[in-house]
C-alpha cells in the first residue's frame, strides 16, 4: 500500500523525541506534530526551532517531514496566524481546554476568547484542531467528548462556518454523527478506540497502559468508530495519538495519559480493518484522506504489511525508565516488512 502519514502524534522533545522518532519514521512519511511541550510551542518562533530539533533527530538516510502545530492560547493573536501560515510549515492550530489532559495548563480557558483568532484562521484557511473534551466538573468523564460538541463545537461552527475543522481522537458515535453531519469538518481516529473498550481499563486489575484522553468508551461506540473507519468516508483518517510517557509516569498513584502505538501503528490498524473484513479500506484512510484534508500531495513510495505473528516487546528504550508499548507482551498478526524483507516476500 502507499505509505501513510500519521496525522496527530506526540514526539516529545530531547532524548525522548531521538528515542521515539525512529519508530515514526519507519513507518509513516510525514505526521502532524502536537505542539503541548513544556512549555508549549505557541510561537511561529517556537515551531521553527522545535521543527529543526525533530529533523536533527531523523536517523541517518531516512526520510520524513514534521508537519508543525501552534499551541492556542488565551493570547494567540491574528497575527501570528498569518505568519503561521506564511510559514509553510505551520499546518494548523491545536486547541485544548484548559486543563483537559498532559500539558493543557496553558490552555484556552474560555473558547469565546479566541473569536478573532478563529475569525483570521477561517481567513487563511488555517485548519483547526480540536481537543474535543470539556473539563467542566459537573460533566461526567465518560460524556465530555458529546458535551463538548454540544456546547461548544455546534457553536464554534455556527460562528465560523467555513473554518477547516478536525476532531481529533474521537472517541464516540455521538462524535461520528456529528462530523458526519457538519461541513468542513474530519475526524482523526486511534488504533486504541477501534480495538478496545473501557472494560480493558479494569480487566481484572487496573491497566494504565491502556488510560488515554479521551478515555476508551463502552464497546458500542468502539463499533461506531470502526465503521467510520471503514466506511470509507474520507471524513476519516488516521491519527495515532501516540503518546509516550516514561514506564513510572504511567505506573503511578497518579498515572498520566497517553498510549504508545507509534512502534506498530500500521499493525495494529490493519488488525482492526480485518476484524471487519475491511482491508480494502485501509489505505485510502491511512494514506489518502489526510493528505486531501490538509491539501498536501498523497505519498507515492509503497510499503509492504505482511501476515507474521510476532510480540510486541514488554518495553523499549526511553529515558531511565523505558517505554511499555500498547498491547507490550501480546501477539500481532501483521507486521510491517523493511523493503528487503517485503522483496523477499
Ligand atoms: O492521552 C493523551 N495523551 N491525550 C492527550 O490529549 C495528550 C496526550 C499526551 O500528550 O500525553
Ligand atoms: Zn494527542
Amino acid at each position: 500500500m502507499t505509505r501513510p502519514d500519521d496525522w496527530h502524534l506526540h514526539l516529545r522533545d530531547g532524548a525522548s523525541l531521538k528515542a521515539v522518532l525512529p519508530h515514526t519514521v519507519r513507518q509513516f512519511a510525514r505526521a502532524i506534530v502536537m505542539p503541548n511541550l513544556k512549555p508549549p510551542v505557541r510561537s511561529v518562533a517556537d515551531a521553527a526551532a522545535y521543527r529543526d530539533r525533530v529533523l536533527a533527530a531523523i536517523p541517518a538516510g531516512k526520510q520524513f517531514e514534521p508537519l508543525m502545530t501552534l499551541y492556542l492560547t488565551d493570547n494567540t493573536s491574528p497575527e501570528e496566524i498569518i505568519r503561521a501560515k506564511e510559514s509553510q510549515f505551520v499546518k494548523a492550530v491545536k486547541y485544548y481546554p484548559a486543563g483537559a489532559t498532559t500539558n493543557s495548563d496553558f490552555g484556552v480557558t474560555d473558547m469565546s476568547k479566541c473569536d478573532r483568532v478563529f475569525e483570521a484562521m477561517q481567513q487563511v484557511d488555517m485548519p483547526l484542531l480540536l481537543h474535543g473534551e470539556v473539563t467542566a466538573q459537573d460533566v461526567d468523564m465518560f460524556d465530555r467528548e458529546k458535551v463538548f460538541i454540544e456546547r461548544h463545537l455546534i457553536p464554534l461552527k455556527q460562528r465560523f462556518p467555513n473554518l477547516r475543522v478536525v476532531l481529533e481522537h474521537v472517541t464516540t458515535s455521538d462524535a461520528v454523527q456529528y462530523v458526519l453531519s457538519a461541513n468542513n469538518i474530519a475526524a482523526t481516529i486511534t488504533p486504541q478506540h477501534l480495538l478496545f473498550n473501557r472494560n480493558i481499563l479494569l480487566q481484572g486489575a487496573i491497566r494504565p497502559h491502556f488510560y488515554c484522553l479521551p478515555i476508551l468508551k463502552r464497546e458500542e461506540h468502539r463499533k461506531a468508530l470502526l465503521q467510520a473507519a471503514t466506511s470509507g468516508n474520507p471524513k476519516f483518517f488516521l491519527g495515532t495519538d501516540s503518546a509516550p510517557h516514561p514506564r513510572n509516569g504511567k505506573e503511578s498513584s497518579c498515572g498520566c495519559a497517553g498510549c504508545y502505538s507509534a512502534l506498530h501503528a500500521m499493525e495494529l490498524y490493519t488488525e482492526a480493518f480485518e476484524s471487519v473484513d475491511a482491508l480494502d479500506k485501509l489505505e485510502a484512510f491511512a494514506s489518502f484522506y489526510g493528505p486531501d484534508f490538509y491539501q498536501l500531495p498523497r505519498n507515492t513510495e509503497q510499503i509492504t504489511l505482511g501476515r507474521t505473528t510476532w510480540r510486541v516487546p514488554d518495553e523499549v528504550p526511553f529515558t531511565e525508565f523505558g517505554l511499555v508499548p500498547l498491547r507490550a507482551g501480546q501477539e500481532m498478526t501483521w507486521q510491517m516488512l523493511d523493503a528487503s524483507m517485503a522483496e523477499a516476500n
